[in-house]
Formats: structure tokens, C-alpha cells, sequence
């Protein structure tokens, strides 16, 4: 698939994919979801990358949320339709990736821009981003998610009221939710992302694909997550990376994991 509102850099193992529709601040139309689909799976495919690093291009949106201009005449049908086909295709896509997301919240990140950047593994802010799901103030509610990932991460209390509120929180409020784990200089937003992902990446990346399985499993009400943590933790025991792991140890030397 060539890309048109997309492009993807790759440096070492790290992966970084930026939405690039700054004139309609990265809103995310049917084609970009697509395109996010692709870029996400092929990169998760290849085993040289580790770490994949999403934000959006400019200085003044990550995603300013779905494009509007595309679901406004909308029937029912539709509706649900846009959700569901958006949620398998993009955000559970995401959050159920086996390669560490990291979203890289570079200005507004609002309805679906939030709501992409929820279904990532984590969330680095800097210190301009804005963010907020304004879905009701056009008389729809968040449909990418956020009505079950907001509250996961700042409490039912807290995504009832900005939710309710369609309002926009500053990235310090962001901190303080626990919605983002870090506030930096937006200079300094992608070198401070790539750093923690050189740091994941010295680690066992079979590991970390069954960690993010059973931390997923806690959050979701067909999974149990402790039993998904017993079968994940035994099934580390016959790999590859598993042995390097607790070999290097032993001999005191750093681990080269195999990847395996
Ligand atoms: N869908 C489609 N187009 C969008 C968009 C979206 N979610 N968000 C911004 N754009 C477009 C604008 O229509 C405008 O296009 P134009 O130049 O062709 O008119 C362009 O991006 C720039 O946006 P603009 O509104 O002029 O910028 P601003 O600085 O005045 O305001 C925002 C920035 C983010 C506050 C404002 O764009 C906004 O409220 N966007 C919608 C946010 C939203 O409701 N998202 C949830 C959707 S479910």
C-alpha cells in the first residue's frame, strides 16, 4: 500500500510513524485509519523492529480527532459501523499489538486523536499538547474507545466529567490524571521518546509481547488476567530469550536476546 497520509521512519529498532495531514491538523479519515492498519501490522511483522513511536506532523496537533467532514451526513447504521470497523482496525489493533506503542502527543490530541493515543501502550505529552474528547458538543459520544479507556487510566470520576464537559486539559492536568507518564519540551518530545524505547529494546521483546497480553487481559471482562499471567509467565520458560535472559545473569555479561 502506498501511504498518503502517513509516512514512517526507521532508525536501529525503533520504528516512528507520523499522521501527516497538518492542514486538517491530522484528523483521521477513512484512508489514514487504513493506512495505520497497515503501517502497524507490517511493522509489528518485522522482527528487526522493537519499539514503534506514533505522532502527528507540525507543531500544533498529534490528531485533532476523526474527520468530521466524512461521518457529519451519517446514518445509524453507518455510525455503528464507523465504530466497530474503526476499533478492530485501529485502536484494539493497537493496544492488542505485540511491539511496544508509544504515542508521542505532540499538540491536540482530541476525540479520536485521544482516543488513538489511549489505545497505545503508553503516552508521552509535551508540554503544549491539549487534550480532551469534545464528542458530545457535536451530539455523538467518543466511539473509537474512549468511553472505556478514559476511565482505565484517570478513574471513572474524572472521564465522566471531561467527557461531559467536551472540555480540553492542559498536559500538567494530563500528568496529574496519570493520562500521560511524562511532560517534555516539545523539542525534546521525540529524543525523550526514542531514549525509554532504546531502553525497552536492550529487553526481551518475547517477554514484553506476553506482558502487554496479560496486562490487557485484566482489563477486559471475558479474560481473566491472573490466569493469562500463569500460562504467559510458563510460556516464557520455553523461549529462547528466556534462557539467554537468565544465562547472561549468571555469567554476568549483558543479554543479547535472540529474539525467539
Ligand atoms: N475533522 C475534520 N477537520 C478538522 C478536524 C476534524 N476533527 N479538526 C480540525 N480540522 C480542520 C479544520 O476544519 C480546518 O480545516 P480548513 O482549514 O479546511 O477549514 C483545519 O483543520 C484547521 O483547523 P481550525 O479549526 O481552523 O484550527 P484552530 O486552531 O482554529 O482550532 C481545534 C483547533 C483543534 C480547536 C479545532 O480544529 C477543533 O475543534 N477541531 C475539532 C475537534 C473535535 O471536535 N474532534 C473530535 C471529532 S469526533
Amino acid at each position: 500500500m502506498d501511504f498518503e497520509n502517513i509516512y514512517i521512519e526507521e532508525e536501529n529498532n525503533l520504528a516512528t510513524i507520523t499522521i501527516n495531514r497538518p492542514k486538517k491538523l491530522n484528523a483521521l479519515n477513512k484512508r489514514t485509519i487504513e493506512e495505520l492498519h497497515v503501517a502497524f501490522k507490517e511493522l509489528d511483522e518485522d522482527r528487526d523492529i522493537k519499539v514503534i513511536i506514533i505522532t502527528g506532523s507540525g507543531e500544533k496537533a498529534f490528531v485533532a480527532g476523526a474527520d468530521i467532514s466524512e461521518f457529519a451526513n451519517f446514518s445509524v447504521k453507518e455510525g455503528r459501523q464507523l465504530s466497530a470497523v474503526g476499533q478492530q482496525h485501529l485502536f484494539d489493533f493497537v493496544e492488542n499489538l505485540s511491539t511496544p506503542v508509544i504515542a508521542a502527543i505532540n499538540g491536540f490530541a482530541l476525540g479520536g486523536g485521544l482516543e488513538l493515543a489511549m489505545a497505545c501502550h503508553f503516552r508521552v505529552a509535551s508540554s503544549n499538547a491539549r487534550m480532551g474528547l469534545p464528542e458530545v458538543s457535536l451530539g455523538v459520544i467518543p466511539g473509537y474507545g474512549g468511553t472505556q479507556r478514559l476511565p482505565q487510566l484517570v478513574g471513572k470520576g474524572r472521564a465522566m466529567e471531561m467527557i461531559m464537559t467536551a472540555g480540553m486539559i492542559d498536559s500538567d492536568k494530563a500528568f496529574g490524571y496519570g493520562l500521560v507518564n511524562h511532560v517534555v519540551s516539545s523539542e525534546e518530545l521525540l529524543p525523550f521518546c526514542m531514549k525509554i524505547a532504546s531502553r525497552i529494546s536492550n529487553n526481551s521483546s518475547v517477554a514484553i509481547k506476553h506482558a502487554i497480553k496479560a496486562i490487557n487481559a485484566g482489563f477486559k471482562y471475558d479474560a481473566d488476567g491472573y490466569s493469562v499471567e500463569i500460562d504467559a509467565f510458563g510460556n516464557c520458560f520455553g523461549t529462547d530469550d528466556f534462557k539467554e535472559g537468565t544465562s547472561a545473569f549468571l555469567d554476568k555479561r549483558k543479554a543479547d536476546f535472540p529474539g525467539s
